[in-house]
């Protein structure tokens, strides 16, 4: 089958492009880097030439919430727009669980974009996963200053990039598969503890310090659990400390 991969250079776009390709499948990688970009729509037409499926695991640069949600929104409708033109058969797009609880940021900015490509003609499914394990990594990246790290106070069930992009290429290939589907790891966590194991393993930042800052109108939600999944989601290994221990062996 002939796959475009949205955002496929980015940390769970290249575990699904691995994945893909692992099954024989043929894959159109689609990013910036690539000469494609579906915010603008530049090269989107001709690169969906010929494809049946398009996953779309692009991300944003910004988290302001009218940037983040124009953003999300826009690169939704060019999506469906050059899909429909393209007859390409089907979406599938990856989400975050819990996110209609929000009202800012990241977050709502993929809520809005789950309602416009809901809104346009070509079917999709949608794919709501938990934060990655990989967003520890990320949190040692955006919260380090000087040696300690400031970790925004968060419930969540961590999963890796790798099982939420087998998912996402299952869901690309079924003839009949669920529009709407949440994947969440084995165990709830609390980030900055998590984030604290992951330092440790590094030797660097030598604190991680759990924080909640008032002035993020989602700090609420997030600490209270809002981004834990519910009932009827898939649970899937492997365990944060098994990823740990593959990728960052003691
Ligand atoms: N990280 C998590 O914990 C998590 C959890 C659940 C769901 N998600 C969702 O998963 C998605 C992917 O996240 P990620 O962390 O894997 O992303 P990432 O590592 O930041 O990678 C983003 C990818 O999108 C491409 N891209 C960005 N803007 C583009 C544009 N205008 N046109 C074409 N390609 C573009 C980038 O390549 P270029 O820069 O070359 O364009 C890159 O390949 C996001 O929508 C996020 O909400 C993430």
């Amino acid at each position: 089958m002939r796959i475009a991969v949205i955002g496929a250079s980015g940390r769970v776009g290249r575990e699904v492009v691995e994945v893909l390709r692992e099954q024989g499948h043929e894959v159109v990688a689609i990013t910036r880097s690539a000469g494609v970009d579906v915010y603008s729509g530049a090269g989107l037409g001709q690169a969906l030439n010929g494809v049946e499926v398009v996953i779309d695991a692009a991300n944003a640069a910004t988290t302001e919430t009218d940037a983040v949600r124009d953003y999300f929104r826009t690169i939704a409708r060019n999506v469906q727009q050059e899909a429909l033109d393209a007859g390409v058969r089907r979406i599938v797009v990856v989400s975050i669980i819990g996110i209609d609880a929000f009202t800012a940021g990241h977050y709502a900015g993929k809520l809005a974009q789950e309602q416009a490509y809901l809104e346009g003609p070509v079917p999709v499914r949608i794919l709501r996963a938990a934060q990655f394990h990989e967003f520890t990594e990320m949190m040692l990246d955006w919260t380090t200053q000087g040696d300690t790290a400031h970790v925004p106070a968060t419930r969540t069930q961590l999963i890796a990039a790798r099982t939420v992009a087998e998912q996402l290429a299952a869901l690309a290939v079924a003839e009949s598969a669920p529009d709407r589907l949440e994947i969440a790891g084995p165990d709830e966590l609390n980030l900055a503890a998590a984030t604290a194991k992951l330092a440790a393993r590094r030797g660097t930042p030598l604190q991680v310090e759990e924080v909640l800052d008032t002035s993020d109108p989602n700090h609420r939600a997030q600490a209270d659990g809002a981004l834990l999944p519910g009932p009827g989601t898939l649970i899937a290994g492997p365990s944060f400390e098994e990823w740990l221990d593959r990728h960052y062996p003691a």
